[in-house]
C-alpha cells in the first residue's frame, strides 16, 4: 500500500472516535467491551483543557494513525496512579510542565512509514510545555524503539495500572523531540586521477 497520499493533521477525534478506536482495536488490540470502556474515556479526555488531536488520513479520507494528548495535571487518574512510582525513582517532577501523550496507534497496513513518528513530533512541536511524557507496556516493542528513538528515556518501570494485566514504563523527553538524523550522501567511487 502507498502512504505518499496520507497526511496528517489536526483531526476532530471526538466526532471520530469509533474510527480511531477502530484502528487503535487492530493497532493494540482492544475487545468489544474495551471499545465501549475506552469511548467513553478518549471524550473524556478530549474535553480537558489543551486537549488535542492529530490524525494520519489517506486521500479518501481514512483515518489511518491518531494521536492526542493533553498538558499534565497532577490530578488526572494517569498521573496519579504513575505519581508514587516517579517519585520513587526520583523523576516525580517530570510530572510537572509536561505534555502527555496519552494514545498513538497506525493502523498495521500502514506501520512503518514514519507515521507514528510523524504523528508524535506533530503533537508535541505545538505543546507549549517543555517535556513529554507516556506509559508503554514494559516490553521491547516498535513503540518502546520509536520512543527512544524520539529521546525518551524511563522514569519509572513496571508501573502497574488498575486492570491493565502487563505492566508499563513511563518515559519522559525533552522537546522538541529529536528528529531522524538525515541520511548520507552516499559517497560515490573514489575518483581517479
Ligand atoms: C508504535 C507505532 C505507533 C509506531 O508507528 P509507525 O508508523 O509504525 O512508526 P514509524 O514508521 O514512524 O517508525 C519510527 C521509528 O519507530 C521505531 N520502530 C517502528 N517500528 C518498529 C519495529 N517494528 N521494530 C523496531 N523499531 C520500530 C524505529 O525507531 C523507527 O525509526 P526508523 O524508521 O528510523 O527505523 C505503531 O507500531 C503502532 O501503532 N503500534 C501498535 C500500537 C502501540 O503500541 N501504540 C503505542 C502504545 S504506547
Amino acid at each position: 500500500m502507498d502512504d505518499a497520499d496520507v497526511t496528517i493533521g489536526p483531526v476532530n477525534l471526538a466526532a471520530r472516535v469509533d474510527e480511531a478506536l477502530a484502528v487503535q482495536a487492530l493497532a493494540f488490540g482492544l475487545s468489544e467491551d474495551e471499545i465501549v470502556v475506552r469511548r467513553h474515556i478518549v471524550l473524556r479526555h478530549l474535553l480537558n483543557p489543551g486537549a488535542c488531536a492529530y490524525g494520519a488520513t489517506t486521500a479518501d479520507g481514512r483515518l489511518v494513525g491518531f494521536v492526542y494528548g493533553m498538558p499534565n495535571d497532577r490530578s488526572h487518574w494517569w498521573s496519579g496512579v504513575v505519581e508514587p512510582y516517579l517519585r520513587a525513582a526520583h523523576t516525580v517532577e517530570w510530572l510537572d510542565d509536561s505534555f502527555v501523550i496519552t494514545e498513538l496507534h497506525v493502523h498495521p497496513a500502514h506501520q512503518g512509514r514514519g507515521l507514528g513518528r510523524g504523528l508524535i513530533t506533530t503533537i508535541t512541536d505545538r505543546a507549549e510545555q517543555p517535556r513529554s511524557i507516556l506509559s508503554a507496556i514494559d516490553t521491547e516493542s516498535p513503540a518502546r524503539a520509536l520512543y527512544r528513538a524520539l529521546g525518551y528515556t524511563d522514569l519509572a518501570r513496571m508501573v502497574h495500572f488498575p486492570s491493565a494485566p502487563r505492566p508499563y514504563a513511563v518515559m519522559g523527553a525533552p522537546l522538541p523531540l529529536r528528529r531522524k538524523p538525515a541520511a548520507r550522501p552516499s559517497t560515490g567511487p573514489p575518483a581517479r586521477n
